[in-house]
């Protein structure tokens, strides 16, 4: 099984600027959420944090009992080795080949031989769909080759914990739904414990079987898809759906006579910009076929089920509505009328109320 981890009062700055402060939330093992926010809000720094190479100034980050803000050297080189990173910039070696940025992980922390990582990087070029690129340098490639191969990396070491920062940026749409399937994939062999960061929508609609979103230096909310996806909270509503008519700017977040004066102007017929408004829970997607069943899927549906009392009632509802007949039976519980909860909200501070670190996760 993958590990847990548990963050409680987690807060960081850079000097005198607090990035995020007070963030609890558990990722539970083997499975797989994903963390949005606007741009600057300080996903890669927590995941930085996560990995113990920033040192928050408050909390605790607790893997396996080692809480990575405060250990001893050693420990936190240790704990490291669970896990698999793909950094932002993809974090390549630029003077090395494909193959060997890809190796470099077991040539540095396991003693195999180089016919086993011969077999192990090819596997994982060929899986991230960079085979025959294995002699290329960095500056050689795209900047969606340089991000799967960052990728390719990640996953050398069949880590428990595999952090992914926006995996999509650079990718097409084809390529990107390829890699969330790979990440479902993975997870279903290996019960690996997923984090990943992303902008992607459709990403973050289909893939996660939690969701969390930071903004404005807090984590508004983190819990089962259901809820975030559900949600009435302006900002997590105009984030889903890309539009400017909402709390989010251009650069820092808008004042209330902004938003006020962009209504109008909305009001008046101007493009908000997004497609379209998406309501309700799209279906997730599934591990491909011949794939073993997710073990943390299976978790995760008692999980939740234990929680469910605690959660919004539209997102009570869209879970309840993702059960089979026997499932539900199994559970006790009967689908909702349709027009109970539909248009419930979830305020910030309601958000708390289903918080994992409050004991009920
Ligand atoms: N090493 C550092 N020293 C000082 N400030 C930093 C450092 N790293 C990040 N920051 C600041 O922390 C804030 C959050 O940065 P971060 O890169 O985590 O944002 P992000 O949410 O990942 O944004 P994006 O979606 O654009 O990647 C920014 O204001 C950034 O300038
Ligand atoms: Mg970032």
């Amino acid at each position: 099984m993958g590990a847990e981890v548990v963050i409680e009062g987690l807060t960081k700055s850079f000097g005198r600027q607090t990035i995020w402060r007070d963030v609890t939330l558990t990722l539970p093992p083997g499975e797989v959420s994903v963390m949005l926010g606007p741009s600057g809000t300080g996903k890669s720094v927590f995941l930085k944090s996560m990995i113990g190479l920033l040192k928050p100034e408050r909390g605790t980050c607790v893997i396996n009992g080692v809480d990575i803000v405060r250990c001893s050297e050693h420990k936190l080189y240790e704990t490291r080795k669970l896990f698999g990173v793909l950094f932002q910039d993809g974090a390549l070696f630029g003077s090395m080949t494909l193959y060997d940025n890809v190796a470099f992980p077991l040539r540095e922390h396991t003693k195999k031989s180089e016919t086993e990582i011969r077999r192990i990087v090819l596997e994982k070029l060929e899986m991230t769909g960079l085979a025959g690129a294995d002699k290329k340098l960095p500056g050689e490639i795209s900047g969606g080759m340089r991000k799967r191969a960052g990728l390719a990396r990640a996953l050398v070491l069949d880590p428990e914990i595999i952090l992914v920062d926006e995996p999509d940026s650079g990718l097409d749409p084809v390529r990107t739904t390829y890699i969330s399937q790979l990440f479902l994939d993975v997870n279903a062999q290996s019960d690996a414990t997923f984090l990943i960061v992303t902008h992607n929508i459709n990403l973050a609609r289909t893939v996660p079987d939690n969701l969390g979103m930071l903004f404005r230096k807090e984590l508004v909310m983190f819990g089962p898809r259901e809820v975030l996806l559900t949600s009435e909270e302006p900002v997590v509503k105009q984030f889903l759906n890309g539009r400017m008519d909402g709390p989010i700017g251009m650069s820092e977040e808008k004042d209330s006579a902004t938003i006020a004066a962009e209504r109008a102007m909305f009001e008046a017929g101007h493009h908000a910009g997004g497609v379209e408004e998406i309501e309700g829970i799209p279906a997730q997607m599934q591990p491909a076929p011949g794939m073993p069943t997710r073990q943390g899927a299976i978790r995760r549906k008692d999980r939740v089920m234990q929680i469910l009392h605690t959660l919004p009632p539209a997102a009570q509802e869209g879970i309840i509505e993702s059960l089979s007949p026997a499932e539900q039976a199994h559970y006790g519980v009967d689908p909702l009328p349709a027009d109970i909860g539909r248009h419930s909200s979830t305020t910030l501070d309601g958000a708390t109320a289903y918080q994992p670190s409050r004991g009920d996760l």
